[in-house]
């Protein structure tokens, strides 16, 4: 049985109801545990009204402003869940950014400060969060760190274009963190999750055509949901997946083995 009991982390990429990291956050908070949600400051300030509405609903959890973009936010939020908790066990990064104009033209012609772009909240932030969340995750006796991905880092999928490479990225991140951070117990995964219908997946050219070929061309028949991508994550966060670091793991009702 999983339990979250005892256990504090913060979790990463709530915009809305339909965010993987809110279906995440509600099985985190069912199963016991004690959370710090962060949200992107935006100037009519959505995220974070949705962002308060659901830690009420998980036991008044935390709620920290945190553009990933922004180093002094991330070293401010950490500080504290340090004050508050003085340690950490997990983390979920389930954040990702690319410029829809980027989204929509030939790859060939992204722009430089799209790609940046797309890099550096989609797969550099990680860094900084390990950074920040290790000494904590030392002092718990370990941790676990979970990304989220999707399987156009390693295929060339329709319209995804630049968010591609950025999720190649984090992958790659992800496996030399593990690397690095396995000798304290701190492991990092990510969850390559199939095609689900949110806010940033509306920026995708025909995300509609995408989520009907990965239903019909699963092997289970069918989509995929967000509380089972979201039950897949919460396993890999606890100690339930306390041998397993540095893996992509596909909740995709199998539509990454497909050969048609
Ligand atoms: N929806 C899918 O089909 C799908 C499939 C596989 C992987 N994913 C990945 O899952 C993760 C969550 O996406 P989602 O589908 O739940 O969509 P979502 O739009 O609900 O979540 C994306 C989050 O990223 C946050 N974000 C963007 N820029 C940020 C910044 N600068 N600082 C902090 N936060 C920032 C947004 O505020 C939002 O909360 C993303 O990494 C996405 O690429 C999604």
């Amino acid at each position: 049985m999983i339990s979250f009991s005892g256990k504090r982390g913060v979790v990463l990429g709530v915009a809305n109801q339909r965010s993987i990291a809110s279906g995440v956050a509600k099985q985190l908070h069912q199963l016991g545990a004690e959370l710090a949600l962060t949200y992107a400051p935006d100037p009519k300030g959505r995220f974070e009204q949705n962002v308060r509405k659901l830690a009420e609903s998980c036991g008044n959890a935390m709620v920290l402003p945190m553009d990933v973009r922004e180093d002094a936010a991330i070293e401010k939020g950490f500080a504290e869940m340090e004050a508050k908790w003085g340690a950490l066990d997990f983390v979920l990064h389930s954040v990702a950014y690319a410029d829809r104009g980027d989204l929509e033209k030939p790859f060939s012609s992204t722009s430089r400060d799209g790609w940046r772009m797309a890099q550096e909240v989609s797969a550099y932030s990680i860094l900084p969060l390990a950074h920040h969340a290790a000494p904590l995750m030392r002092k718990a006796g370990g941790g676990s760190l979970v990304g989220m991905t999707f399987i156009g880092s390693v295929l060339a999928v329709p319209n995804y274009n630049v968010m591609g490479p950025a999720k190649a990225a984090l992958e790659s991140a992800v496996r030399y963190l593990a690397r690095e951070l396995g000798p304290d117990n701190i492991r990092c995964n990510t969850i390559s999750a199939g095609a689900l219908r949110t806010l940033s997946s509306s920026g995708i050219r025909n995300f509609g055509e995408m989520l009907k070929v990965a239903g019909e061309h699963a092997a289970l028949e069918r989509n995929v949901t967000i509380e089972e991508v979201a039950k897949a994550t919460v396993f890999l966060l606890s100690d339930a997946a306390s041998g397993i670091t540095g893996q992509s793991i596909y909740v995709d009702c199998g539509f990454n083995i497909m050969a048609n």
